[in-house]
């Protein structure tokens, strides 16, 4: 057994959940038992159970089948402690102070965080109030700064591209135009990776504003190059040139009024600009659902077995992140309040436009 600073450990899983989360906690916990002897406490709902003191001792026991097991078998929630004005009932403290107690009364050494941007923005600031925390990017949308992955992402990829081949049989099969609307709502890599994966037409993306002209453009060259269909994948954050001029504020007033989901707004808008036959498909949460493919599999386990080793060198306020093909560790600060975007320059946009694949810009 190796030594080791901590004992007890905390674990959360916090903010959407992706598949891949109970591999990585499988990994941190397999690797701490065996390797250091550590003891593991299962924290339940994210942070709002933190608040309320849900937890339970994990056991070697809960640790099989989870390796392929979707979800996550902590429960999560997208509570944020640090904006949280309620007194929490049972302690009646605030949240970040109820959080402190149950660290307390738990004997926690430390906490690790499965999550998001927001979670690991949440971490950040529970370990400058004195917690010892370790975070780990989870999130189907890999828009974790500073990390070339995020566990959950390319499952969900996988999910998207397999439903935007299958559109394509009844495309062509009705001479139609069919819009597959994907996850990412501030962010547009699901889009980007499945659009290309899948065989799309057209990728509308958040960070490329569409005009609804261009998109039209290339339908119609399809059909003059003889294609009788055509596939346009959208995501869920994508706006046109017009929406894009507006603040926060004002699109997010404009996203309330729409009444339907960009997915269906586009495809009227498209049936309205080229008299074609559009329907709509909306995957929603299915991306986010069901077991982790290999590759998740795999590096949610590196990101756990790794976890188990800087906790076991007390290396804390630290995110682990996937950079030139290895392991390493950050300073949370340096991941809080940012977004990874898809950069017009990607090389993924440009070998799209190259192959012939519309952003609609
Ligand atoms: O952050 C992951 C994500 O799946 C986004 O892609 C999506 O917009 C959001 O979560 C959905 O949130 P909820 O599960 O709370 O509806």
């Amino acid at each position: 057994m190796s030594d080791s600073v901590v004992k007890t450990v905390g674990i959360l899983t916090s903010g959407g959940d992706a598949p891949g989360l109970n591999a990585a906690i499988r990994g941190l916990c397999e690797a701490g038992i065996n390797k250091y002897g550590m003891k593991f406490i299962g924290i339940q709902n994210g942070y709002k159970g933190f608040e309320n003191g849900q937890c339970f001792d994990i056991e070697k026991k809960d640790l099989e089948n989870l390796l392929v097991r979707g979800g996550t078998f902590l429960g999560s929630t997208r509570e944020k402690p640090f904006k949280n004005q309620d007194i929490i009932e049972k302690t009646g403290l605030n949240a970040v102070d109820s959080i402190k107690k149950y660290y307390k009364k738990w004997n926690l050494d430390a906490l690790v965080v499965l999550g998001g941007n927001g979670s690991n923005t949440t971490a950040g600031l529970l370990s400058d109030a004195g917690l010892n925390v370790i975070g780990l990017p989870k999130t189907i949308d890999n828009d974790i700064v500073h990390t070339d992955y995020t566990f959950g992402f390319q499952t969900a990829v996988g999910i998207a591209t397999d439903a935007i081949e299958k559109i394509q049989t009844t495309a062509f099969s009705h001479s139609r135009v069919m819009v597959v609307e994907v996850m990412g709502h501030k962010v547009g890599w699901i889009g980007l990776c499945s659009g290309i994966a899948g065989g799309a037409d057209v990728i509308l993306l958040p960070e490329i504003p569409y005009d609804i002209k261009s998109i039209a453009k290339k339908i119609r060259k399809n059909h003059d190059e003889g294609k009788n269909y055509s596939i346009v994948v959208v995501s869920e954050g994508a706006l046109n040139k017009e929406e894009a001029k507006l603040d926060k504020k004002g699109l997010k007033k404009a996203r309330a009024e729409m009444g339907c989901s960009i997915g269906s707004r586009v495809a009227k808008e498209i049936e309205e600009a080229t008299g074609l036959e559009t329907r709509v498909t909306v995957l929603g949460h299915l991306q986010r659902g069901g077991s982790p493919n290999a590759y998740d599999r795999y590096m949610a386990s590196l990101f756990g077995a790794a976890a188990s080793d800087y906790l076991a060198k007390g290396e804390f306020g630290k995110i682990l992140v996937w950079q030139n093909h290895k392991i390493t560790a950050i300073p949370l600060v340096d991941v809080a309040g940012q977004v990874k975007k898809v950069s017009a320059d990607e090389s993924l946009v440009k070998a799209a436009r190259g192959i012939g694949i519309s952003f609609g810009d």
